[in-house]
């Protein structure tokens, strides 16, 4: 690549032109939208796991057919998402195979356990939450393809955010068991929700090239800045307190301050140690093999169609 030729890439990206799948772009412009992209289809598949776990426990049936059509939302969010991928040059079956060998990342927070239903109200709050905050930004990024898949996406988060916080006030409002059972989903939740923005600011090895292509809009600190100045007036309102002695308002900032994240536990989690990275893993890899017979079936009949089509 001549440093013309990036040069006239850049400047359609600081045109803010939109970049679409049969445009001449930069190689490491394709391998870091594949590497994003693909990570962002697998959070959401695996994402369906800690809440499909809680379908058949939901308290009523209003519960269960809110979860079931958020849950269903997710996967579908996965295949747009794979879709976007696609135009990339990288195959599903590519993506599917580095996920179920353990080789591709995906979103930390998803291998945490779901311990009470509460857990589903959390998640929905805060996981939804932190997900809309990231994904607002990247329906004004510069891969055509992605920022329309994300316009869908975003639409379906928000009331995926508001039944999980409903979810939450039900129980703060509720018997003082429940509150509990809500306080402790705080607690345990807080924490690796503000780690799915991602590592510092000083340790985002992509956040500078992704800013200057235009993928990223916002730093990782700077969206997680956001999200607990979002939040917290939301725990206030829920009567819940969040487990960082050292949140305070920061009157000459305007945001909170908030106390050290673990980035011990968010590395270890990333790297595969978390609770339940072996369990989510193995989960879709069970789904890909149980699956297999179903792909097969469909592709010899779609060649028997072909086949007949064409005599
Ligand atoms: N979990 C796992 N890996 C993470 C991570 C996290 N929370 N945060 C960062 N990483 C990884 C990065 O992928 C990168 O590793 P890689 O080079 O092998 O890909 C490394 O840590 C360094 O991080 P960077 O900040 O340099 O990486 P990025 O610039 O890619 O920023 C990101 C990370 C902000 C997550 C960005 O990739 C992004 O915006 N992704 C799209 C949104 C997304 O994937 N959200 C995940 C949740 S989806 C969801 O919640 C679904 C909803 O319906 C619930």
């Amino acid at each position: 690549e001549t440093p013309e030729f990036l040069a006239a890439f850049q400047a359609r990206i600081d045109a803010d032109e939109k970049i679409e799948p049969n445009d001449p772009m930069p190689a490491a412009y394709r391998k870091t939208l594949i590497r994003q992209i693909g990570q962002h289809a697998h959070s959401e598949i695996v994402g369906m796991l800690p809440e499909g776990n809680w379908i058949t426990r939901a308290p009523t049936l209003r519960r269960k057919a809110a979860l079931l059509a958020k849950v269903q939302d997710e996967g579908g969010h996965g295949l747009y998402l794979y879709s976007a991928a696609e135009t990339l040059g990288v195959s599903r079956k590519q993506m599917t195979e580095e996920l179920v060998s353990g080789r591709a990342k995906y979103s930390s927070i998803f291998n945490y356990p779901t311990q009470t239903w509460a857990d589903i109200g959390a998640i929905g709050w805060l996981v939804d939450g932190a997900a809309i905050m990231n994904q607002v930004p990247l329906c004004r990024c510069s891969y055509g393809p992605y920022a329309r898949a994300m316009i869908r996406v975003c639409k379906e988060e928000s009331f995926h955010q508001r039944q999980g916080y409903e979810i939450m006030l039900k129980l703060a409002e509720g018997s003082p068991a429940q509150k509990e059972m809500a306080q402790d989903a705080l607690n345990r939740w807080w924490w690796p929700s503000l780690m799915m923005f991602g590592p510092p600011d000083g340790a985002s090895e992509h956040s500078d090239q992704s800013t200057r292509w235009k993928i990223k809009r916002f730093t990782n600190d700077e969206l997680r800045q956001k999200f607990v100045d979002a939040t917290v007036p939301q725990a206030q309102r829920l009567g819940l307190s969040l487990p960082d002695p050292a949140l305070a308002w920061n009157e000459a900032e305007g945001r909170y301050d908030y106390g050290e994240i673990d980035w011990d536990e968010f590395w270890a989690v990333v790297k595969g140690h978390g609770p339940l990275n072996k369990a989510r893993v193995a989960a879709r890899k069970k789904a890909w093999e149980d699956g297999a017979w179903v792909r097969e079936a469909a592709l010899a009949h779609a060649k028997k169609r072909a086949a007949r089509q064409s005599v």
